[in-house]
């Protein structure tokens, strides 16, 4: 469930023998921890340890790279401009560790995101709740199969980001897929008619919400389906598929989280994606 990865440093080259065992376990469904490798802030940025720093709305602050637009910060001028910097260098260090560390030919650098908000304090909806399991499917961004790959820092000093794991996602779709209805084809015409979502969604992105949605509201499944609980520690990064790994964040505060996408195509091994698993229970195309 956790691969441990001794890395010190934010750029390769690394060893073939580990860059081999990190597809390999990422790819299966495991999370790449990497205990000695802190996202480190300078001392004029410790001061962004601050809940305060968030507009109190939105559950992250996030940047988009290719814009240098931040959203979701109550900070402004300088400060705004030292906040979205920091963002920024993590984003680039998380970015260059994936290229240095894995296969993969074509990533996509998509958004960039601190969390500074105390997971366990917030309120949430249910469906928007991340400390109930869950595989990440976005409402607004259909994904067509494409993965979501994801790095995380703590950068909180004294508190761990607290999650649970589940079961692999195999055995997850073949209890849930029998619970999902059929779904109206003109909803994702129609959503994309209206800028509901950008682009059209595919089968697959339907199913990944309702799959996402069926998780978060079977509370016997939140209570006793099968997890495991992991504790990432202070100076701590982590790295995971999560539209394939069930995960749930219950606690903790300050960390950073780097968003990737990549076509399936770019795997070592293909048809462990959630839309080859999907495909082949389903028994239907769904891209
Ligand atoms: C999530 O992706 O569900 C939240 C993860 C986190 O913020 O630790
Ligand atoms: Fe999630």
């Amino acid at each position: 469930m956790l691969e441990t990865l001794t890395l010190t440093d934010w750029r390769g080259p690394y060893d073939a023998a580990v860059k081999a065992r990190a597809v390999a376990a990422l790819e299966r469904g495991a999370v790449l921890f990497f205990p000695q490798l802190p996202f480190v802030l300078a001392d004029d940025e410790q001061e962004f340890l601050d809940a305060r720093v968030a507009d109190g709305k939105a559950k992250n602050i996030s940047l988009d790279h290719t814009s240098g637009k931040m959203q979701a910060s109550s900070l402004t001028g300088e400060k705004a401009a030292r906040l979205a910097a920091m963002i920024e260098r993590f984003g680039v260090g998380a970015t260059a560790l994936v290229a240095d560390l894995l296969p993969y030919r074509d990533v996509e650098r998509a958004r960039t995101s601190f969390r500074p908000v105390q997971v366990k304090g917030r309120s949430y909806s249910k469906i928007g709740d991340d400390r109930l399991l869950h595989i990440d499917a976005f409402p607004s961004r259909p994904m067509r199969g494409r993965r979501i790959l994801r790095f995380f820092s703590n950068v909180a000093p004294n508190s761990s980001r607290n999650w649970h794991v589940g079961q692999p996602f195999e055995d997850f779709a073949r209890t849930f897929l029998p619970r999902v209805g059929p779904h109206w084809p003109g909803k994702s015409w129609a959503f994309d008619k209206l800028g509901v979502t950008r682009g059209r969604r595919s089968r697959y992105d339907e199913l990944m919400l309702s799959l996402h949605d069926a998780a978060k509201r079977d509370s016997n499944f939140q209570q006793n389906g099968p997890h495991e609980a992991v504790s990432f520690p202070p100076g701590s990064s982590w790295l995971v598929f999560t539209d394939q790994v069930l995960h749930a964040a219950l606690g903790g505060e300050f960390a950073l989280e780097q968003t990737f996408h990549l076509d399936v195509d770019q795997l070592a091994e293909p048809e462990r994606a959630p839309v080859k698993v999907l495909e082949r229970l389903s028994g239907r195309v769904l891209t």
